[in-house]
C-alpha cells in the first residue's frame, strides 16, 4: 500500500482503500471501483442473513440440485440471488458466471453492459451452514475482452492470471473481506455498529512454510501415489523442518484457506479416483481455484494443480474442475517434487482402476 504508513485502525474503510488503489490507475473510470464497493454491499448483506440463519427460516435445503448435481442450500440461493441484483443492472458487469447457474448470465438490455466480467462462489462451504461453520463468498473480475457490445463466455474463460481483482467474503467469527488487485492483499474486518469493512489485516503475506497441512484424509484410498507419499512425509518426524505437520480440515475452502494464508500451510483438493466427477479435483477453477490463487500469488504463496501454476491454466467451461494444491510456496512446491516424482503424467483414471 501506497506509503506504508497504515491509518490509524478502525477509521480507513474498504471504499478509502480501494479508492486509494484507483488513484494508482489514472485511466481507472471509477467503475472497477464501484465494482468492488458492490460485492463489498453484498457482503454485508449476506453476513447479516448468515449471522442469524439460525434463527429465521434460512437454513436447510431448497430441495434443488445444482448443475454440480448437489443439494442447494437456501443460503446459497440467497447469496446468489443477492449478488446477481446487485450486480446485473449496475452498468458495471457485461456478464455473470456463478456456481449455481450452469449458464453464463449475459447482461441484456434494458440493462447496461458494462466491461468486467465476473465469476462467483456465492457461499462456499454452505453444507457446513446448518452445523455453524464459517463459510465464505468468493469473487474473480475479469476485463471485457470480447468485441461486441455485449458479454460473452470468452469474457469468462480467462487464465487466472489475467485477472484484475479477486476477493472472498468470510462469514465468521466476524465477516472479513479479503481482497488483491495485484497490489498487496488486504483483510478488512466489517464493524456491524457501523455497517463498514475497516482495514484490520494490511499488506497480508503468507509465510513461506507452514506446519498445518489440509486435506480430506477420508478420499487417501483414492489419491494418486504422489499425494499419498506426499502426505506421509509430512506426517514423519524432522525437526529441521518442523514435521510432522498438524492436520486441519474444516471443509469451507475459505475458511481453510484463510488460515493458511494468516499463518501459513498447504491445503489439497487433489484429484480422487473415488467419484468419476473429481478425477479433476473437486473444486472450480474459475470461482474457487483461480481466485485464491491470484490472491496467494499476491501473498508471497503458490497454487498449482499438482504440475502447472493455477494461474496458467487455460479455461474452457464455466464449471470445469481442477486439483487445487494452494498456500506456502516451499510447501506447494515441494507437493508438486512427490507428483512429479512418484505420478507419470499420463496417469488417469482407467490406468488407477487396474
Ligand atoms: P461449495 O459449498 O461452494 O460447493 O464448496 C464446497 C467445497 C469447498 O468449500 C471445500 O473445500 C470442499 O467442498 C470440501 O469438500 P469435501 O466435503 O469433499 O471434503
Ligand atoms: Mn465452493
Ligand atoms: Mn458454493
Amino acid at each position: 500500500m501506497e506509503g506504508k504508513s497504515v491509518p490509524p485502525k478502525g477509521t480507513w474503510t474498504i471504499e478509502r482503500h480501494i479508492m486509494l488503489q484507483e488513484k494508482a490507475h489514472p485511466d481507472a473510470s471509477g467503475d472497477f471501483t464501484q465494482l468492488l464497493m458492490d460485492i463489498a454491499l453484498a457482503g454485508k448483506i449476506i453476513s447479516r442473513e448468515v449471522n442469524k440463519a439460525g434463527l429465521v427460516e434460512i437454513l436447510g435445503l431448497t430441495g434443488e440440485t445444482n448443475v454440480q448435481g448437489e443439494q442447494v442450500q437456501k443460503l446459497d440461493d440467497y447469496a446468489n440471488h443477492t449478488i446477481l441484483s446487485i450486480l446485473d443492472r449496475s452498468g458495471r458487469v457485461c456478464i455473470l458466471g456463478t456456481e449455481e447457474n450452469s449458464e453464463p448470465i449475459r447482461i441484456l438490455p434494458p440493462y447496461e453492459a458494462g466491461n468486467y466480467a465476473v465469476s462467483l462462489d456465492p457461499l462456499d462451504g454452505s453444507s457446513n451452514i446448518d452445523a455453524n461453520v464459517s463459510v465464505g463468498t468468493i469473487f474473480s473480475i475479469h476485463r471485457k475482452v470480447s468485441k461486441g457490445p455485449r458479454g460473452e463466455d470468452e469474457d469468462l474463460l480467462q487464465k487466472g492470471n489475467k485477472q484484475l481483482a479477486a476477493g472472498y467474503i468470510i462469514y465468521g467469527s466476524s465477516t472479513m473481506m479479503v481482497y488483491s488487485t495485484g497490489n498487496g492483499v488486504h483483510g478488512f474486518t466489517l464493524d456491524p455498529s457501523v455497517g463498514e469493512f475497516l482495514l484490520s489485516h494490511p499488506d497480508i503475506r503468507i509465510p513461506k512454510r507452514g506446519s498445518v497441512y489440509s486435506v480430506n484424509e477420508g478420499n487417501s484410498l483414492f489419491w494418486s501415489k504422489g499425494i499419498t507419499e506426499y502426505i506421509h512425509y509430512l506426517k514423519q518426524r524432522d525437526e529441521q523442518s518442523g514435521r510432522p505437520y498438524s492436520s486441519r480440515y474444516i471443509g469451507s475452502l475459505v475458511s481453510d484457506f484463510h488460515r493458511n494464508l494468516l499463518h501459513g500451510g498447504i491445503f489439497l483438493y487433489p484429484a480422487d479416483f473415488k467419484d468419476p466427477n473429481k478425477t479433476q479435483g473437486k473444486l472450480r477453477l474459475l470461482y474457487e481455484a483461480a481466485p485464491m490463487a491470484f490472491i496467494v500469488e499476491h501473498a508471497g504463496g503458490y497454487a498449482s494443480d499438482g504440475r502447472q501454476n493455477i494461474l496458467d491454466i487455460e479455461a474452457t467451461e464455466l464449471h470445469q474442475r481442477t486439483p487445487l494444491i494452494v498456500g506456502s510456496y516451499e510447501d506447494v512446491k515441494e507437493c508438486e517434487k512427490f507428483i512429479a516424482e512418484y505420478d507419470n503424467d499420463k496417469l488417469d483414471v482407467k490406468e488407477k482402476k487396474k
